[in-house]
């Protein structure tokens, strides 16, 4: 089983993956947690180039990079682990693709998804978790991480999170679209609730899941 999360940065992704993987790995599941982009030598040698914040990247460049890095980790880890009867569980697949360099980097849309699928092979998630907040919210949270002031040219922020706040507007508002197109397989759970809120919402709806419903 595939199962995916997506939301902007600071959403809460990889809290609520370390809390599931505990959870089905506790209840005797096989559990394999992987990041995009990276997961393999290459993917990851080509995330530190797009998250480096040196670089000035083109929107195709980055398209292309994520896409590259998509590739191999598919190919060399995730169907593989999936054939073996793995949970996979992906903080970010392509449906970030779709937001961040569609929605908001403006790569029309037709493109975007021929290269979406090129780079997975076709692959989808069986059920993809959107942890929904606004960008303002979530990246209070971040730069709190971080502990640094709010404003998007600080050093501490990777190449991502320094595009600013008018961009993370067109990302979320593009993960709004997307969702609707796709109804079933994704499951959208308000992120501002507790950490323990989530995780409990995201164990039932597993359990409650069934392939035969979503095929
Ligand atoms: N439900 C929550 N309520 C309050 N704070 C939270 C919640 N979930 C996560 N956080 C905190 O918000 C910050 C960001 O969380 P996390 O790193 O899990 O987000 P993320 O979606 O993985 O972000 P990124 O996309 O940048 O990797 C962390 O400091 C985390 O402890
Ligand atoms: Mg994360």
């Amino acid at each position: 089983m595939l199962i995916t999360f997506e939301g902007i940065d600071g959403a809460g992704k990889s809290t609520q993956i370390k809390k599931l993987a505990a959870h089905l790995r506790n209840q005797g599941d096989t559990v394999l947690t992987l990041r995009e982009p990276g997961g393999t030598e290459v993917a990851e040698n080509i995330r530190l180039i797009l998250l480096e914040s040196r670089h000035d990247i083109t929107p195709v460049g980055e398209l292309l990079l994520f896409s590259a890095s998509r590739a191999e980790l598919v190919n060399e880890v995730i169907l593989p682990a999936l054939k073996e009867g793995t949970t996979v569980i992906l903080d970010r697949f392509f449906d970030s693709t779709t937001a961040y360099q569609g929605y908001g980097r403006g790569i029309d849309l037709p493109t975007l998804s021929s290269i979406i699928a090129l780079s997975t092979g076709g692959l989808k998630p069986d059920i993809t978790f959107y942890l929904d907040i606004l960008p303002e919210e979530a990246l209070i949270r971040k730069f709190s991480e971080k502990s640094i002031p709010l404003a998007f040219d600080n050093d501490e922020l990777d190449r991502m999170e320094r595009s600013g706040l008018d961009f993370y507007r067109k990302v979320y508002e593009g993960y709004g679209s997307i969702m609707q197109q796709e109804p079933n397989r994704f499951v959208s759970i308000n992120a501002r609730q507790s950490i323990q809120e989530i995780h409990t919402t995201i164990i039932r709806t597993l359990k409650e899941w069934s392939p035969e419903q979503h095929s």
